[in-house]
């Protein structure tokens, strides 16, 4: 069981109640009326109370409630086909189960591999360059993106308004019925702060309950934290030393969470940071994700090259791909001395030590997090 723990609406909620209490009382008060109410989330206690709430978009079950509905609804994109929910699966920990790039409108095809949205709370740059720098932000690129959605800001607010059930909703949400791409927004990112998942066998292990993992997946962990040293006889496979916190991914100052993996030698590095801070050494950096629910979330990395962990796997250990800006992290890291330093960057993990670091990854799925109910899908 998750423990409920700090209560966290403390902010702009008594300003947004007086804005709520002060509009006309609606001659029909239906369900939707009522005051706002602050939206019960809980963080337990062993992930970082380390983020921040936004002042002027506070978490209210209703403006959850609307999120909820407008993530799952097919009408937001251009030509009404398409959903967030289409590229974000619950059951895929909100992922593109199989989908090295997703299909959008028409069934164009992307250029990315669509990510997790588990514990969005704790990041604070958004997608695999970092380009975004709130959900609020975020969650219109999609929309307007000509691949993805493509829809318009003003043709969707006439949309929505014209609807019997999305006026009431907005106004329980926000004070009244005018409908904004901006409000469909800040409803969106109020729904995706709430998808907390912190219930895998791991988490337990940290809460205390020794018997969560097995040795294997102990003797993974172990592994996974662990930077080697052959100078001191000491084996590691050095995840840890970027997917710091699997748990949250949590680096909320921003841009230390970016690393040159090795993925592609000088002449194919992709710009990825460098596009958002345009510095050349920033060139071929991305996002560590969070390593949450991993094994429900394949293919892998930006571009969704590799099929499955294994092949993760075999990439770091035998097929990084040295560059001018690959991670020293990376390039230190091996379990046996390196003849010289333009050897091939191996880490040199024997096969019984890939199989413990791969158990170790499967015991960071949460099944809780995948089926519950207030994730789901509202429709019927
Ligand atoms: C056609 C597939 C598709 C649709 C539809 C889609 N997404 Fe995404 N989503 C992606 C892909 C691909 C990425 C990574 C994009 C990148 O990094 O450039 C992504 C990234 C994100 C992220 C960033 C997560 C992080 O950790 O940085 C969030 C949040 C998100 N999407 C929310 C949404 C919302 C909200 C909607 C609906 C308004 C939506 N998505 C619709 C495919 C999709
Ligand atoms: C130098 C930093 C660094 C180290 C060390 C590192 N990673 Fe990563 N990892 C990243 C980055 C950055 C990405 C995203 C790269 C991309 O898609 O371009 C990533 C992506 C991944 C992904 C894919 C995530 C997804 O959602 O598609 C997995 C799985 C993963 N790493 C596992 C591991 C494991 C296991 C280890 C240890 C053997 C490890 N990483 C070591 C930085 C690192």
């Amino acid at each position: 069981m998750i423990r409920p723990s700090l209560p966290l609406l403390k902010i702009g909620l008594g300003g947004l109640l007086a804005l709520f209490s002060a509009c006309q009382p609606s001659p029909d008060p239906g369900p939707a009326d009522g005051p706002l109410r602050p939206y019960p989330l809980t963080v337990p206690r062993h992930l970082s109370g380390n983020f921040a709430l936004p002042a002027d978009n506070p978490l209210t079950e209703q403006g959850v409630a609307l999120g909820r509905r407008l993530f799952f609804d097919r009408r937001l994109s251009g030509d009404n086909t398409v959903a967030c929910a289409n590229c974000h699966q619950p059951a895929a920990a909100f992922t593109d189960p199989g989908q090295a790039r997703s299909r959008g409108v028409r069934g164009q095809l992307g250029t990315r591999n669509a990510m997790s949205l588990a514990n969005l709370l704790w990041v604070s740059r958004f997608f695999w360059d970092g380009r975004s720098p709130s959900l609020e932000a975020q969650a219109l690129e999609p929309l307007l993106d000509p691949t993805e959605m493509d829809q318009d800001t003003a043709r969707l607010a006439a949309e929505l308004q014209a609807t019997a059930e999305y006026p009431p909703l907005f106004r329980a949400a926000f004070g009244s019925e005018r409908i904004t791409a901006g409000r469909v927004a800040q409803a969106l990112a109020q729904f995706q702060r709430t998808l907390i998942s912190a219930n895998s066998r791991y988490d337990r292990y940290l809460l205390g309950d020794r018997t969560a993992l097995n040795s294997l997946e102990v003797e993974g962990m172990n592994l996974f934290f662990t930077h080697p040293d052959p100078a001191r006889g000491l084996r590691g496979a050095n995840c840890g030393d970027c997917h710091r916190q699997v748990m949250t991914d949590g680096d909320p100052s921003g841009l230390r969470g970016f690393h040159n993996n090795g993925l592609d030698p000088d002449p194919r590095l992709q710009p990825g940071l460098q596009q958002v801070t345009g510095n050349e050494f920033d060139r071929g950096k991305f996002r560590a994700p969070t390593l949450r629910n991993i094994a429900l979330t394949a293919p892998y990395m930006h571009d969704g090259r590799f099929a499955t962990l294994e092949a993760v796997l075999d990439h770091y250990d035998q097929h990084v791909q040295n560059s001018r800006t690959l991670d020293p992290l990376i390039l230190e890291a091996s379990n046996e001395p390196r003849p010289d330093p333009a050897a091939p960057v191996l880490l040199h993990l024997t096969p019984r030590e890939k199989q413990a670091v791969l158990a170790f990854l499967r015991s960071l799925t949460d099944s809780t997090f995948i089926t519950d109910r207030r994730f789901a899908n509202p429709f019927p």
